[in-house]
C-alpha cells in the first residue's frame, strides 16, 4: 500500500517577479487543494513574498557554509528565517553551470538537514549517459555520495527528484515507463539499506512536466509527484499539475 503523500514543487529557476509571486499565491490559495503538498521555489529575492502562503516555500540552493566571509552565498539559517521548509540541492543546472560535485551536493544535503530544512536531492543522467545505457550506475553514484555523507536513516527527512537532463526544458518528457523504471530502481536500491525508509521516501519526477502529461506520470507506482520548471511559471497550469497529483 502506497501511503506517500504527493508533493508538487515548482522550480522557477532564474525567472519570475514580485507580481508573479502574488498571482501564484492568489491562484493556489483560492483553489483549496487537498491531499497534495504544494511547494514553490522562487529565486531568493522573492522568498519573503510567500509569507502567509497556504503551501510551502523553498529555495533553489544553499551554501555549504553556515555563515561568514562567503560573498554571494545564502545560508540554511537565513532560509529558515524566511520560512523556507525545503531547499533544492544538486539541480543539474547547478551541477553543470556551477560545477557542483557529488561530494559538494552531499555536504549541502547534510547542512540543510542540520538546520531543519528538507533537502530535495536532484539526480539524473545527461543524454549521452542515457544513450550509453549506463544511467542506473550514474544515478547510483549520485545517491551513494549522499548515503555515505548522511547515512540511510536520514533519508527519512529528504525528498529525491529524478530529473533526466535530456528531458529538462526540452519538451522531451521521459515516458511514464522510463520514469517508473528509474524511480523503482532508486527505491529498490535504498530498500537494500533500509526497507522502511525506502518505502516512505518521496521520489519526484522532473523534466517537461505539463498539465497534459502530469496525470500519466504521477500515476506510476513509484512517482510521488513532480518537480516542475517552465510550467510552474504559469499559475493556472501549475495548479492543474498540482491537481493531477491527487
Ligand atoms: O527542476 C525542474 C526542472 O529542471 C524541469 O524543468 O522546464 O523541463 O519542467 P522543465
Amino acid at each position: 500500500q502506497n501511503k506517500r503523500r504527493p508533493l508538487v514543487a515548482g522550480n522557477w529557476k532564474m525567472n519570475g517577479s514580485v507580481e508573479l509571486a502574488k498571482q501564484m499565491i492568489d491562484t493556489l490559495d483560492s483553489s483549496n487543494i487537498q491531499n497534495v503538498d504544494v511547494l514553490v521555489c522562487p529565486p531568493f529575492p522573492f522568498l519573503s513574498e510567500f509569507n502567509g502562503f497556504s503551501g510551502s516555500v523553498g529555495a533553489q540552493n544553499l551554501s555549504e557554509f553556515n555563515a561568514g566571509a562567503h560573498t554571494g552565498e545564502v545560508s540554511a539559517t537565513m532560509l529558515k528565517s524566511l520560512k523556507c521548509d525545503f531547499v533544492l540541492v544538486g539541480h543539474s543546472e547547478r551541477r553543470t553551470d556551477n560545477g557542483e560535485s557529488d561530494a559538494l551536493v552531499a555536504k549541502k544535503v547534510s547542512v540543510a538537514l542540520e538546520q531543519g530544512l528538507t533537502p530535495i536531492l536532484c539526480v539524473g543522467e545527461p543524454e549521452a549517459v542515457r544513450e550509453s545505457g549506463e544511467f542506473f550506475n550514474h544515478i547510483q553514484a549520485q545517491i551513494d555520495a549522499v548515503v555515505d555523507q548522511i547515512g540511510i536513516a536520514k533519508f527519512d527527512n529528504i525528498v529525491v527528484a529524478y530529473e533526466p537532463v535530456w528531458a529538462i526544458g526540452t519538451g522531451k518528457t521521459a515516458s511514464p515507463l522510463q520514469a517508473q523504471q528509474v524511480h523503482e530502481f532508486i527505491r529498490q536500491y535504498l530498500a537494500e539499506l533500509d526497507a522502511e525508509v525506502a518505502q516512505g521516501l518521496r521520489i519526484l519526477y522532473g523534466g517537461s512536466v505539463k498539465a497534459a502529461n502530469a496525470n500519466e506520470l504521477f500515476s506510476q507506482p513509484d512517482v510521488d509527484g513532480g518537480l516542475i520548471g517552465g510550467a510552474s511559471l504559469e499559475p493556472q497550469e501549475f495548479l492543474n499539475i498540482c491537481l493531477a497529483a491527487k
